[in-house]
């Protein structure tokens, strides 16, 4: 624990990193009581501030949208997005706020896009993540499919899926089809484990990051955020001019 502990305090920048030129977060839970995120409005608009406050313009909020548990549909996200929205206008925030989604691919993903109800932002970008128990065995067609309808697929936080962390070549494979990856800023802090940290390096240098996000759901993520500023890595991944958060 300790050489863990002593691991994480090395190599720490001096100053944050300023995070302005992202201008866009693309992946947080700020719509009121329909997922594990944000409660209420009052704390949808506390986190909605201090995002402004750290240079951020815009904000895409992806709600969680799964079969079992959080059966959100295009209707009750837009209903949540009107209140944010309604609340940022009357608190005098200057931020651009929309509402998307965050697709997990179950059971359930199939009916959506069968019915055109997928929700998506900047053009037809989808945010999808994957059980994190073990990889869905239709993957790679289900994948296809949505880029075949025009689907430009992102998984978000593909550093999370520890079934992957032994077999890097999965990701590349990934890669390799197109799937965008956007990274969760809070796996540079080491917060989830030290693996997923190393691999959110990996990513980096293997300069398979496309996007960066918050995965804002509560204050403790944004203490973890203040904490990822420091850390080296994402100074490279912003210099790195391969993300695309700032085109949406
Ligand atoms: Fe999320």
């Amino acid at each position: 624990m300790q050489i863990f502990s002593n691991w994480l305090k090395k190599k720490k920048l001096t100053s944050p990193v300023d995070v302005s030129s992202l201008v866009t977060d693309m992946h947080s839970h700020l719509i009121p009581g329909i997922d594990d995120g944000v409660p209420d409005v009052d704390t949808a608009i506390a986190l909605i501030k201090e995002l402004a406050g750290l240079g951020y313009r815009k904000v895409i909020t992806t709600p969680h949208i799964m079969v079992d548990l959080y059966k959100n549909t295009p209707e009750i996200i837009r209903k949540g997005e009107k209140q944010v929205k309604e609340a940022i206008e009357a608190e005098r925030i200057n931020i651009e706020f929309e509402a998307s989604a965050e697709y997990q691919l179950d059971e359930g993903f199939l009916n959506h896009f069968k019915n055109g109800q997928l929700m998506t932002f900047g053009g037809k970008y989808l945010l999808l993540e994957l059980s994190y128990f073990n990889a869905p065995p239709n993957l790679f067609e289900m994948l296809f499919d949505l880029q075949v309808a025009g689907y430009k697929v992102i998984l978000a936080h593909p550093e999370r899926y520890a079934y992957w962390h032994r077999d890097f070549s999965k990701l590349e494979d990934l890669k390799n089809r197109n799937v965008f990856f956007q990274l969760n800023m809070i796996s540079l802090s080491g917060f989830y484990s030290l693996p997923i940290k190393k691999i959110s390096e990996r990513l980096i240098d293997g300069g398979m990051v496309d996007f960066i996000g918050s995965d804002l759901h509560s204050h403790q993520y944004l203490n973890l955020i203040e904490k990822a500023l420091y850390e080296p890595y994402l100074e490279k991944l912003i210099n790195s001019g391969k993300l695309k958060n700032h085109l949406l």
